[in-house]
């Protein structure tokens, strides 16, 4: 098995007196998509948060490809390379949706462009913009301005943003939602692209269990921000704490 891509170690936050995740330790490695589920307040979107940097954790640890990046701020752990699809939206409402993904794929690529290859490298940068606005279909949408793009658009150009920055760790936290039937199909479809990747590392947090049962390689649940299974999804699905989570009701002894 590959060493992990990315780990959380006992990572632990509180807002007042309330534990909204509580030393969830968890491995992820290169070429698995692992779904996160759990009831709504289970604390989902707020380890999201503490491995992308949006917050910061009361204790425990975010290690990177082995580098510890738990006292990193939100642009230095892009750069390292995680890849969480909402913080990119609405990077430039002001420039178009090309223009936008280009700039993505400009800073990816890095500055030490020559004066002599500038014009070059324009078109090349245009050339994979248009690309990856393709394969998200939104090249209709190329010349919009990105505020002005519908709901189900910008979450189209979350994905584009991300498929541009090309980072280690892919998140994605409930990527269909609000979108149309014929939209999401999409989106799921870049996913599993992705997932074909053997050097990427997806997350997933859905509630869908169709989108679930389609792509995950490995199911974790949160529980009262705590991690109470992890596993192969047949197995999961299939155990009592599961059962109980989904069904509402109370889990004891956990
Ligand atoms: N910034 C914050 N300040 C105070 N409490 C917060 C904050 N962010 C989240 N919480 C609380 O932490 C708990 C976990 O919320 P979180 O949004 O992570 O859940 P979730 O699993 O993503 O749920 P959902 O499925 O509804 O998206 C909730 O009780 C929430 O109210
Ligand atoms: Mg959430």
């Amino acid at each position: 098995m590959s060493s992990p891509s990315l780990e959380t170690r006992a990572l632990t936050v509180r807002f007042g007196g309330h534990v909204a995740v509580n030393a969830v330790s968890c491995a992820f490695r290169p070429g698995e998509l692992t779904a996160i589920v759990g009831p709504n307040g289970a604390g989902k979107t707020t380890w999201f948060n503490l491995i992308s940097g949006q917050i910061a954790a009361s204790s425990g640890q975010v290690m990177l490809g082995g580098r510890d990046i738990t006292r990193l701020g939100v642009a230095a752990r892009t750069h390292a390379g995680i890849g969480r699809a909402f913080q990119l939206t609405n990077l430039f409402p002001a420039l178009t949706v090309l223009e936008n993904v280009r700039l993505v794929v400009q800073a990816r690529r890095g500055a030490g462009l020559s004066l002599l290859t500038m014009a070059a490298s324009r078109r090349d940068l245009t050339a994979e913009a248009e690309d990856i606005l393709d394969r998200v279909r939104l090249s209709s949408q190329a010349h919009q301005l990105v505020r002005a793009l519908p709901h189900g658009d910008q979450r189209k150009l979350e994905v584009a943003l991300l498929l541009a920055l090309r980072p280690r760790i892919y998140m994605f936290d409930e990527p269909t939602a609000g979108m149309s039937v014929d939209e999401a199909p999409v989106i799921l479809g870049l996913i599993a692209e992705i997932k074909a990747d053997p050097a990427a590392t997806v997350l997933l947090v859905e509630h869908k269990m169709d989108v679930i049962r389609a792509l995950a390689d490995r199911i974790v649940v949160l529980h009262n921000g705590t991690l109470v299974a992890d596993g192969n999804p047949a197995e999961v699905m299939a155990s009592d704490i599961v059962q109980e989570a989904y069904m509402g009701r109370e889990i004891e002894d956990v």
